[in-house]
Formats: C-alpha cells, sequence, structure tokens
C-alpha cells in the first residue's frame, strides 16, 4: 500500500476525527461477556450501533447481548478462547470481511497468583496468559490495523495492567504479559500515526469486576466498574494515548522506576497477594 502523509488541515478530516466517537457505528469487544468488557458494551448499547461481543462463557455473554439489544444495537456475539491465536484470528477474519470496525476495544484478559506453596508459576500458566494477555491481543490488532489503514480511520483500544508497571514476583506471568501488551501498544500507536488510525491504551489498577474479586489483598483505590468506563469512554473521546487509572498508580510507577533497587526489591518480595478462588 502507498504511504500518504496526511497534511495538518487533512489531518482533522482523516483517520479518527472523521468517527463520531460518541456514536460510533460498529464496536468489536473482546471479553464482553464481564467485567469492564461487558460494561463498555452496555455503554455503547444503542439503536444505529452493531456490537460484536466476544467472550468465553455463552451464559454470560447472552445476558450481555439480551441487555444490549433491549437497549437498541444490533448484537452479534461469538464464544472464542483466546488462548487459542489461529482460532481467533479465522474467526475475526469472518467479521472483518462484512465490518468496517470504527472502535475495537480488547478488553479480554486474565491473571494468575501464584499458591504459597508453588516456587513459580506452572509453564501451562505461563503459556496461556502469554497467549491471552500478549499474543492473541497483539496479533488481532495487528490484523484490524491492517483494516483501519485501507479505510484510514479506526480506534484500536488496548486494556493493558499497571502490573505491567511491577515485576511482580508472585504473578510473573501476568505481569510479564501485560508488559508486552503495553510495549505493544506504543508500537502500534507510533506505526498508525501517519494513517489516521489511533490506538489508546488503558492501564488500570484494581477495578471492581469478578477478576479483583478473586483477589484475596488490600485492593488499594479499587474503582467501581462503572467509574471505569466512565474513564476508558472518555478516553477514546478525547483520543487519549494512553490513560492509567487511578492517578495514584501513575505515582506508584514512578516510585517503582526511580526508588533505590534495594528498596524496590524488598517492597516487591514482601507483598502478599492470595487468590480466592481455583483458577480457571
Ligand atoms: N479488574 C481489575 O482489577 C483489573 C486490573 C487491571 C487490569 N485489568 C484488565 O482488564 C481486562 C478485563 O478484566 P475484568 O476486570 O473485566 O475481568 P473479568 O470480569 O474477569 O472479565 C474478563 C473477560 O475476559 C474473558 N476471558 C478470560 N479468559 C478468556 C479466554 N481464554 N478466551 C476468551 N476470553 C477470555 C472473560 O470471558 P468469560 O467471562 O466468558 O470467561 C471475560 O469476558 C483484563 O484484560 C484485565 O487484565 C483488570
Amino acid at each position: 500500500m502507498k504511504d500518504v502523509i496526511p497534511t495538518k488541515k487533512q489531518k482533522f478530516i482523516w483517520g479518527s476525527k472523521n468517527i463520531d466517537l460518541k456514536n460510533p457505528k460498529v464496536i468489536f469487544i473482546t471479553g464482553a461477556s464481564s467485567g469492564i468488557g461487558a460494561s463498555l458494551a452496555n455503554y455503547y448499547a444503542r439503536p444505529g450501533t452493531t456490537l460484536i461481543l466476544w467472550g468465553r462463557s455463552s451464559d454470560k455473554l447472552t445476558k450481555v447481548k439480551i441487555s444490549c439489544q433491549q437497549k437498541g444495537a444490533i448484537v452479534a456475539t461469538r464464544e472464542v478462547d483466546l488462548v487459542n491465536t489461529d482460532q481467533a484470528l479465522l474467526d475475526l477474519e469472518s467479521y472483518l470481511s462484512v465490518h468496517q470496525f470504527d472502535i475495537a476495544i480488547l478488553a479480554a484478559g486474565s491473571g494468575d497468583i501464584k499458591n504459597d506453596h508453588e516456587k513459580l508459576e506452572s509453564t501451562d500458566t505461563f503459556k496461556k496468559l502469554a497467549m491471552l494477555n500478549y499474543v492473541t491481543p497483539c496479533a488481532m490488532a495487528n490484523r484490524i490495523a491492517m483494516q483501519m489503514i485501507e479505510k484510514k480511520r479506526g480506534h484500536i483500544v488496548l486494556i493493558g495492567s499497571v502490573a505491567a508497571f511491577h515485576s511482580l514476583p508472585f504473578a510473573t506471568a501476568y505481569s510479564s504479559s501485560k508488559a508486552g501488551l503495553t510495549r505493544f501498544a506504543d508500537c502500534l500507536r507510533l506505526a498508525l500515526k501517519r494513517y489516521g488510525v489511533k490506538v489508546t491504551l488503558i492501564t488500570p489498577g484494581f477495578v471492581d469486576t469478578p477478576m479483583s474479586q478473586r483477589l484475596d489483598c488490600s485492593k488499594p483505590f479499587l474503582m467501581s466498574v462503572s467509574k471505569a468506563v466512565k474513564k476508558i469512554s472518555a478516553a477514546i473521546n478525547h483520543n487519549k494515548d494512553h490513560v492509567i487509572m487511578p492517578l495514584p498508580f501513575s505515582i506508584l510507577k514512578w516510585i517503582d522506576n526511580h526508588a533505590p533497587k534495594r528498596i524496590r526489591d524488598y517492597i516487591l518480595l514482601n507483598l502478599k497477594v492470595k487468590q480466592d478462588h481455583p483458577k480457571d
């Protein structure tokens, strides 16, 4: 494809600027069966909007579908296990052949905390979280971006985690997979800049969803899911590159980067986090 660099004047017409981000027509969401993804689906559900919602659990997905339909949206759902990247990309292809996404929100993800009796997380956990939190969303975002480049418009939203900023010894797979996603988001944002396609990275701290409810630890600055959705939709509307929410986690990131290594290591080694429920 020929590179076409927009002039200053064109930049205001091109790309995400020519989508009404407050009233997008086609929105694709992964992780739409629960928590942040489900709440974003409900937030965007309205007449004139098509929602393409992916999740794993058919029951939970159906509930979200019904509530979005009741708000007047057209809804298509699909059960997909995103640990299987090749299958996810095949499924994605069938939607891209029919739809042009205005906004793609890749929210699906999962965490894992090693048990006290485990020295490390299992190799299987590592493989699973690497695929789910890093490989699949990056590969899907890359494919979606190709379509958006062709049309010179679109907005890709990736949901990372503040765990990406800290080397968590009890959640090495989660922390490192989200770190990979964080770096990818910035690479993609820069790569797409000249084509008028926007990338926003959302980096949440603790949000009150089933994922954080599984954790048995103090959850500083815990945010309600409705507040998280407000912040995420505002970040999309205002074409933000990166939002860390809530703000105190930006300060913790700064401290992690600047504290003397011995102090930083001591704090990280003494964090106490447990997981309540069995891992899925
Ligand atoms: N909640 C927090 O405190 C927090 C903090 C930082 C970052 N995040 C990030 O926010 C995103 C959304 O999490 P959440 O808080 O909304 O958690 P959640 O309520 O547990 O939702 C997670 C979503 O991901 C889907 N998912 C999990 N494994 C999957 C798989 N193998 N294949 C396909 N879909 C899968 C789930 O599908 P099913 O429910 O159908 O299985 C669900 O829709 C995640 O990327 C998470 O890492 C959350």
